[in-house]
C-alpha cells in the first residue's frame, strides 16, 4: 500500500474520499491527453473500449475528477449516480469500513449536485480535449421526494440534460439507500420506464447515433425476477445491463460491528453472487447485448470469472478506495 493510501485510509471514510476527490480533481490540471491502460480491446456498446476494467459510479457522483480518474488508467468511468435536482443524501455517518472483509457499507442516499452542475462540468471536460479514449458512463437517478409514480420524469430529464455529454446512460433502479426504488426493477412499472426512456433516446438521437442506455440491477433478486428483467430489457431494446449494485445481505459479515449498519454492503462479499447473476443474465440476454459485471473484484481470477460468466467488462468501486490506481494496473494486465 502506498504511503498516501494509508494516510486515506487512516482518515474517516466520508473525509478521506473527499480528500481523494480533492486530489484527483487537482490531476486534470497536468498537461496532455488522458489515456486507457493498454489491455485487451473490445467493443461494447457500439464504441471501442481500450481495456475492459471501468471505475463504478458513485464515486465520482457529481464529475468533478473525470480526468484524474482516467487518468488510473480505467477504460471507462462511470459518473454519477446524479438526480435532477442537488440532494444532500442521508446525514452522516454513512459509509463504513470493513476492512476485514475488504468490504464497505455504504448509504450515501445520492447525494449529489444534480444535473446542471454535472452538465458544466462535463462541457469542460468535453472541450478540454483531454479525454483520449476512455469511455465515459453517466449514471441517473431520481430524486427522494418524487414518487415512484414520477420516476420516468427524473431520468427524461437527466437524459435530456446530459445526453450531449455521456457515451452511455446507466438507468440506476437498483440502489438500496432511496426508498422504494428498487420497486421499480418489476413488473409494469419497469416495462413501462423502460420503453419511456427508450422512446426517448430514439427522440433525442434523431438522425445520429442513439447514445446506448443500460439499466443497472441489484444482486438482492430472485432468478425469476432476474429473468423477467432481462425479458423486459430486450422488449424495450435497451443496450445492456450492469449488474451488480451492492447488497442488503449481512450473511458474509454477520460478526463484523457495523453489519447492524442500514445500507448497501460492497466489496469481497458480494463477489460470488454478482458473477452469478451475470452467468444468469448472459444465458438469457442475446448474445451480442453489453453486460458489465461488477461486484467485489479485486483479484485476478475474480476479474477473469467475470469475464468468463459473460460480462464483456467490469468495473469496481471497493477494491480501488482500498488498494488505489495499482488495482486497476493489476486488472488491466490480468485480463489482457
Ligand atoms: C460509497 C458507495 C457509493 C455508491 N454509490 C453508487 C451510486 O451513486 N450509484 C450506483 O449505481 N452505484 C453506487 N455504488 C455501487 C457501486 O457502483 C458498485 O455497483 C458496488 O459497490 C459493487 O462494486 P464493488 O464491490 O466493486 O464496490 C456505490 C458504492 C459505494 C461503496
Amino acid at each position: 500500500m502506498s504511503a498516501l493510501q494509508s494516510i486515506l485510509l487512516s482518515l474517516p471514510p466520508e473525509r478521506s474520499h473527499d480528500l481523494a476527490i480533492v486530489g484527483l480533481k487537482g490531476a486534470a490540471l497536468l498537461p496532455g491527453r488522458v489515456s486507457p491502460l493498454p489491455g485487451r480491446s473490445t467493443t461494447i456498446l457500439g464504441k471501442p473500449l481500450r481495456n475492459p476494467v471501468g471505475l463504478a459510479a458513485g464515486l465520482d457522483k457529481n464529475a468533478e475528477a473525470v480526468l484524474g480518474l482516467a487518468r488510473c488508467g480505467f477504460g471507462f468511468v462511470e459518473v454519477g449516480t446524479v438526480t435532477p435536482l442537488a440532494q444532500p443524501g442521508n446525514p452522516q455517518p454513512r459509509l463504513f469500513r470493513l476492512p476485514e472483509h475488504k468490504a464497505l457499507i455504504n448509504r450515501m442516499g445520492f447525494n449529489n449536485d444534480g444535473m446542471q452542475a454535472m452538465a458544466r462540468r462535463l462541457a469542460r471536460v468535453r472541450s478540454s480535449n483531454k479525454l483520449c479514449g476512455t469511455l465515459l458512463g453517466v449514471n441517473l437517478g431520481k430524486n427522494k421526494d418524487t414518487p415512484n409514480e414520477d420516476a420516468a420524469s427524473d431520468y427524461l430529464k437527466g437524459m435530456d440534460c446530459l445526453h450531449g455529454y455521456a457515451d452511455y446512460f446507466t438507468i440506476n433502479l437498483s440502489s438500496p439507500n432511496t426508498p422504494g426504488l428498487r420497486s421499480l426493477q418489476h413488473g409494469d412499472a419497469l416495462r413501462s420506464l423502460l420503453s419511456r426512456l427508450k422512446e426517448r433516446q430514439l427522440q433525442l438521437a434523431g438522425q445520429s447515433q442513439p447514445v446506448p442506455l443500460m439499466l443497472k440491477v441489484a444482486p438482492d433478486l430472485s432468478s425469476d425476477d432476474v429473468a423477467q428483467i432481462a425479458e423486459q430489457v430486450v422488449a424495450c431494446a435497451f443496450d445492456g445491463v450492469i449488474a451488480t449494485n451492492t447488497t442488503l445481505s449481512r450473511e458474509a459479515v454477520a460478526e463484523h460491528p457495523h453489519a447492524i449498519e442500514t445500507g448497501g454492503l460492497s466489496g469481497q462479499p458480494l463477489a460470488d453472487r454478482s458473477v452469478e447473476v451475470v452467468r444468469q443474465l448472459r444465458s438469457v440476454l442475446p448474445e451480442g447485448m453489453a453486460l458489465v459485471g461488477v461486484g467485489g473484484i479485486s483479484t485476478e481470477s475474480q476479474a477473469r470469472d467475470m469475464l468468463q460468466a459473460g460480462a464483456q467488462a467490469i468495473q469496481i468501486y471497493t477494491s480501488f478506495i482500498y488498494n488505489g490506481s495499482k488495482m486497476v494496473h493489476k486488472l488491466v494486465a490480468a485480463t489482457n
